[in-house]
């Protein structure tokens, strides 16, 4: 089925002039950006995304790189889209991601991973209501 997923160009990727380089890995696997702006986001922000991950042990590092400077955030759309763009993007830790992944290619460390995705539909749609409203979103 055609879906939507939501997709975080990071701090490190954006950092690097990557923004293209990455889009590019959606656009070449089919995805289509329907959805995209750059932000910085604030501290609350960040806490608020990631509040799932509260109690984990890399909460705090991973709020203070998440807000440290600009990221990209995007709506994209396409086949199975979900998955697709989980195998676009490789695994978290760049160690055990597959070659032609974006992490594989570009990420320095399982904190500075250069991409993050939603992981199911649910979160898929909470994360892209997070970020943008429905008129910001053009299929
Ligand atoms: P992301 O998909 O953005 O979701 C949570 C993020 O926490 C994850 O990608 C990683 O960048 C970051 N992170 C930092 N340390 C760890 C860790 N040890 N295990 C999992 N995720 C981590």
């Amino acid at each position: 089925a055609i879906e939507r997923t939501f997709s975080i160009i990071k701090p490190d990727a954006v950092r690097r002039n990557l923004i293209g380089k990455i889009v590019a890995k959606f656009e070449e696997a089919g995805l289509r950006v329907v959805a995209m702006k750059k932000i910085h986001m604030t501290r609350e922000q960040a806490e608020g995304f990631y509040a799932v991950h509260k109690e984990r042990p890399f909460y705090g590092e991973l709020v203070e790189q998440m807000s440290a400077s600009p990221v990209v955030v995007q709506v994209l759309e396409g086949e199975n889209a979900i998955l697709k763009n989980r195998e676009i993007m490789g695994a978290t830790n760049p160690a055990n991601a597959e070659e032609g992944t974006i992490r594989k290619e570009f990420a320095l460390s399982v904190g500075e991973n250069s991409v993050h995705g939603s992981d199911a539909p649910e979160t898929a749609a909470e994360e892209i209501r997070f970020f943008f409203t429905d008129d910001e979103i053009v299929g």
